[in-house]
């Protein structure tokens, strides 16, 4: 019948390679931008062997900023730009909590606490208040710090004896440990009104909604400029539930976000493939190849390796090869970011 029976058979179209960047101690350290950081985004912004752009997201355990501020610093640090669609930070996941919150007082600790009850509003959380705040209410609160003329003018004015603080958000990383352990503790103690008695949650009536307890980012150590790895708000977690457990003789039961919970690579997987068809032009089928490169074996390798995902540990940050082998073992080691991304990239060809 002369019909040709040879089929053009066309090779399935592989799933789409994508990257998530950790970000201290991968592209930048503090403030600094790491050498390679500039160069590993230039391939993936399209000098590359597939002459295409390669989409790419960041997900931080850092935080303290608006989305929007946080952005516009990166995309001036990095050189490229960086969109909020593509960018995740640890208490970004919080916007989707808000609304349970939306009219009740919530105490929340971070950071510049005038920036962080900025960002806790813009989430819609309506009557967020600081530690700085219940030092101005009332001084004795912890007799250890004056407040500075800029706190104090940054300060809410609020009669905390006749508050009931719902929840305690911390979102980054607390400045005044001591201040804010203080205050927690009051606010969980006497049931959310700061001042009323201490009772025991053991003995508290089922009746009374406990005060909610959530933290943004479990991280021990990070990689900031110092020469060894800094304290993060894992510390300060592990500082309070030493102190709340010396009182009580129990750890105080609380939620956890950042990386490496499910939470937060469940949400990083929505956002990856919202922005991947962003940067490709439509939506992505199948599952994509995605590299997470990351310093912190304990956040961003066990994260990635639990998630499915390939990971890449850099020695840029918090894991230095010459303490031995990193706890969670990664797809690859590189010595940076632009030797992860050629590594990735290569094995794709
Ligand atoms: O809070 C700072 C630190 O925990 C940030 O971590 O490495 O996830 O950007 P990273
Ligand atoms: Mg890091």
């Amino acid at each position: 019948r002369g019909v040709s029976l040879t089929r053009s058979y066309r090779k399935p179209a592989r799933p789409p390679l994508s990257f998530v960047f950790d970000i201290d101690g991968v592209l930048l350290r503090e403030s600094t931008v790491l050498p390679a950081a500039k160069r590993a985004l230039t391939l993936l912004e399209g000098d590359n062997a597939f002459r295409t752009k390669i989409p790419y997201i960041l997900v931080t355990n850092g935080g303290g900023k608006t989305e929007e501020d946080r952005c516009r610093d990166l995309t001036s640090q990095l050189g490229f730009p960086i969109t909020t669609s593509q960018f995740i930070q640890c208490h970004t996941i919080l916007k989707s909590h808000a609304h349970r919150y939306a009219e009740e007082p919530v105490l929340v600790l971070g950071g510049r606490q005038d920036e962080v009850k900025k960002i806790a509003q813009g989430y819609g959380f309506k009557k967020a208040y600081s530690t700085l705040d219940v030092k101005a209410w009332n001084p004795h609160v912890w007799p250890f710090y004056d407040l500075t003329p800029e706190e104090l003018a940054s300060t809410t004015p609020v009669d905390f004896s006749k508050t009931r603080l719902s929840a305690i958000f911390v979102f980054h990383d607390p400045r005044n440990w001591a201040l804010d352990v203080q205050v927690a503790i009051d606010v969980i103690l006497s049931g959310g009104v700061i001042g009323a008695p201490y009772v025991n949650p053991k003995k508290r009536s089922s009746a009374e909604k406990p005060v909610q307890l959530v933290f943004c980012n479990p991280d021990l150590q990070w990689g900031a400029q110092f020469q060894r790895p800094r304290l993060g708000q894992g510390a300060f977690r592990v500082a309070f539930q030493a102190v709340f457990k010396g009182l009580t003789g129990m750890e105080y039961p609380y939620e956890q976000y950042g990386k490496p919970t499910n939470a937060t690579y469940q949400f990083a997987e929505t956002v990856l493939r919202e922005h991947t068809a962003k940067v490709l032009g439509g939506p992505v089928g199948g599952t994509p190849s995605v590299y997470m490169i990351g310093d912190n074996p304990e956040s961003d390798i066990a994260g990635a390796n639990a998630a499915g995902w390939s990971s890449i540990l850099v020695h840029t940050g918090v894991y230095n090869p010459e303490d031995g082998p990193p706890t969670h073992q990664p797809t690859h080691e590189a010595e940076d970011v632009e030797a992860a991304v050629k590594w990735a990239i290569e094995l794709r060809r």
